[in-house]
């Protein structure tokens, strides 16, 4: 099992480069399997959640090749509608295909995505969605088993909770429904505009009809098409939050400061200097750190992506903090981590206080998912000496060469077997 070895502490300096976006290239892969064309994507992450998900494509009969910064998906011999839980059971994403292959192929039988550290994933609103389309389901044995014989027909559909992944499955499936679909408290994460720019270039015909409401006139195939994905706006704001921690100066490379303006005008506010840049952001950080209220919320409010993380920067301030997590039933578990490293954080149902002007010291750690992961190396670069943090395989899903990026900027960090 690989291990990362940080040697803290210093304050990180100069540039990073932020790769493509884990969470809007998962849906736009799975939305491939509506083409019968070839489908070139580029900026693609490095990330072991993208080569699963490209695993789970191949298995459907997919053909897909990678160049150097291009992947090439070629659906035209894509016949298969089973996905096994062995895919999905390391990728909870894996049930975005769900949609596209009642789509595409009116039937579909896809694992269960199970539970996962941070909470049970259920997918009721998904399906509760789906059947609105005219989608019939049972669950057996552990598996979704999908029909929709007479193929998908249009409808007014609203989601009874905001999911991101429901959205993003009804989007999808709506595209090839007969007729018009009208959802309505859909999620709006950026990565869900990506997806729809993508489909739209595919030859889709969807459309924002208010903030929540989206607009989508079924259409019975799609083009060969050629995309760039967005920026990973979670990576941007992960090391934003190394710069204000180690009290560096960071420029942030290839984003669009505004889709992080929830991000940005929390880093202000804690005392961080931010210079916008046309595509990039530069944090100079603070050693005053100042205590926050933070709610985590869907789009656009502070995403629970980042609560971790924000968490550790508020070790550091001058008294309490309180954050609130709201999306995910358990998603404190890097708490008895920063805990073992000297913080003083106390949880209570979705409450975390967490108490300030704390000196993390260093441990040998144990990552749990992949955002807890990166907080630890967050905690690490701060503390004075060797801290070690186990199953980084966490880490590896979502986070392209983390530690090459960061010991780019100063952060002495080795991967070792
Ligand atoms: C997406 O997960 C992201 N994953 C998550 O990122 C992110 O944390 C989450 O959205 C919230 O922003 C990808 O995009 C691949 P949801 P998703 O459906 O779609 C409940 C990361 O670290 N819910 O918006 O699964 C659910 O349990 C990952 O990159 C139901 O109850 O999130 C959760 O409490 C972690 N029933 C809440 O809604 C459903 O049918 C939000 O979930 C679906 C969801």
């Amino acid at each position: 099992m690989q291990k990362l070895e940080v040697f803290g502490a210093n304050k990180l300096k100069g540039q990073i480069k932020i790769s493509g976006s884990k969470n809007a290239s998962l849906p736009i892969l799975a939305a491939t399997i509506l083409s019968n064309k070839k489908i070139y994507l580029k900026n693609l992450p490095k990330v072991r959640d993208i080569e699963t998900m490209l695993s789970l494509l191949v298995s459907l009969g997919s053909k897909v090749k990678i160049k150097k910064n291009k992947t090439i998906i070629d659906n035209t011999k894509q016949r298969k509608k089973f996905v096994s839980y062995s895919l999905v059971k390391t990728m909870r994403a894996g049930i975005l295909v769900l949609g596209p292959l009642l789509a595409k192929f009116r039937s579909a039988k896809v694992s269960l995505p199970g539970g996962c550290a941070i909470g049970t994933r259920p997918i009721d609103v998904h399906l509760k969605a789906l059947s609105k389309l005219g989608v019939k389901y049972k669950i057996d044995q552990g598996y979704v088993i999908a029909n929709a014989p007479k193929g998908l027909k249009g409808n007014n559909i609203r989601f009874s909770k905001i999911s991101v992944g429901a959205t993003e499955n009804l989007i999808i499936a709506s595209s090839f429904a007969r007729g018009t679909t009208i959802l309505s408290n859909c999620a709006i994460e950026p990565e869900i505009k990506d997806l729809i720019n993508f489909l739209n270039k595919m030859g889709c015909q969807i459309e924002w009809t208010s903030k929540r409401t989206i607009k989508i006139i079924g259409i019975s195939e799609v083009n060969e098409t050629s995309y760039s994905v967005m920026f990973d706006r979670i990576e941007a704001g992960t090391y934003l939050v190394a710069g204000a921690l180690t009290e560096g100066n960071l420029k942030i490379n290839n984003i669009i400061p505004k889709v992080i303006k929830t991000e940005i005008d929390i880093l202000k506010k804690i005392g961080s200097k931010i210079i916008l840049k046309k595509n990039g952001i530069q944090i100079i950080g603070n050693k005053k750190i100042k205590s926050m209220k933070i709610k985590t919320a869907p789009y656009p409010g502070f995403p629970t992506d980042l609560q971790a993380q924000i968490m550790v920067l508020l070790c550091k301030a001058n008294k309490s903090s309180v954050i609130q997590e709201n999306i995910f039933e358990n998603r404190f578990m890097h708490v008895s981590e920063l805990n073992r490293m000297g913080a003083k954080i106390l949880t209570k149902g979705n409450k975390a206080i967490v108490k300030g002007k704390i000196s993390f010291a260093p441990a040998e750690l144990m990552a749990t998912d992949l955002r807890a992961s990166v907080s630890l190396i967050l905690a690490a670069l701060t503390a004075k000496g060797k801290s070690v943090i186990n199953r980084i395989y966490h880490l590896d899903r979502g986070y392209e060469n983390i530690e090459k990026k960061l010991k780019k900027v100063g952060a002495k960090i080795r991967r070792v077997n």
